[in-house]
């Protein structure tokens, strides 16, 4: 693929799409939105509005980062923060699918109230070809497929959907962020499910758990980034187990430590995570984290099971 051909092409149809109509863009700091939100203002400039939905569902730091990241290459990012509302739909939902349904349900909630107030007609999204064929092949209930949650894409909420990435797989739109400037730590991200932390947490979500969950993701992201995994995380598990703590037993959590090779997401391999490395991931949450009792290393393979544990 030439990028800058892709480039220059998407820049002049998002023109003739948008016109000079509002566009709102909803960032998520992960390579795919980024991508396409500089793409989108490079074609529309002071257009298009910036959001990022805060739903408190983030890696640590996150919507500071990628409002200074953004603002670095001047645009501008409004954060809006919606943790208590999506705290508030979560809460008491353990089960997987009602979790993301009412993920979703909230999302779009916040986003269409935010679209709305922006005066936009046209909304940029960062989907990809493998969110499209994942969820028309039933594995995943995406929640930034219009279609899959009853909104026509033409009517929506009013606004028409602009998906410039959408028959790009990962690593092009790696390409392609790397050729729009945005920095290493953008195109290079490790992908991160819209649903966020919630996707990492069995049993309920609650912003105590997520807390934990978000901590030890740090830890495990600090300690393997050298080894570039296509993606790796933390769970936290919904079972308490045994551990000595202080010298006296404690029920504590179970963290398990997923990171996975992979093309396109599409199928996984367990990274084979060198034991020294894994020694220090665990001392370090043990440590750390008074929660943690137990540390545990997933070797399954996609398929069967799916990168993600919601
Ligand atoms: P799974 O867990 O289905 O994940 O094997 C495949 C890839 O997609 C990401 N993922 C999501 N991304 N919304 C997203 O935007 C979602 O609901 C979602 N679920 C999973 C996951 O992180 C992995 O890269």
């Amino acid at each position: 693929m030439d990028e800058t051909k892709f480039i220059e092409e998407k820049i002049k149809e998002i023109k003739s799409t948008i016109g000079t109509e509002k566009a709102i863009s909803a960032l998520s700091g992960g390579v795919d939105s980024s991508a396409c939100t500089v793409l989108a203002h490079r074609a529309i400039g002071s257009n298009l509005k910036v959001i990022f939905i805060d739903d408190g569902l983030m890696r640590a730091n996150e919507p500071q980062d990628v409002s200074q990241i953004f603002s670095d290459l001047g645009i501008q990012v409004d954060i809006i923060d919606t943790q208590e509302e999506f705290f508030h739909a979560l809460k008491g939902k353990a089960d997987p699918e009602e979790k993301r349904k009412a993920f979703r349900d909230i999302f779009y909630t916040v986003f269409g109230r935010e679209v709305l107030k922006s005066e936009a007609k046209f909304l940029v999204q960062g989907t990809i070809a493998a969110d499209i064929i994942e969820t028309q092949g039933g594995v995943k209930t995406q929640h930034n497929i219009l279609e899959q949650i009853g909104i026509d894409p033409e009517k929506g909420f009013g606004f028409i959907a602009v998906e410039p990435l959408k028959e790009l797989f990962k690593h092009e739109v790696r390409k392609v962020a790397e050729a729009l400037d945005l920095p290493e730590k953008i195109y290079q991200r490790m992908p991160f499910p819209g649903p966020g932390l919630a996707t990492r947490i069995v049993g309920e979500v609650t912003p105590e758990r997520v807390s934990l969950v978000r901590k030890a993701t740090q830890i495990v992201e600090e300690e393997i980034e050298s080894l570039k995994p296509f993606q790796a995380f933390a769970v936290l598990l919904n079972d308490k187990g045994t551990g000595v703590k202080e010298g006296k037993r404690k029920f504590g959590n179970i963290i398990i430590v997923r990171s996975v090779e992979s093309q396109d997401a599409l199928t996984a391999e367990p990274t084979q995570v060198p034991w020294d490395v894994l020694t220090s991931i665990s001392q370090r949450m043990t440590n750390e984290l008074p929660e943690v009792v137990r540390v545990a290393y997933e070797i399954t393979p996609k398929p069967p099971a799916t990168i993600e544990y919601v």
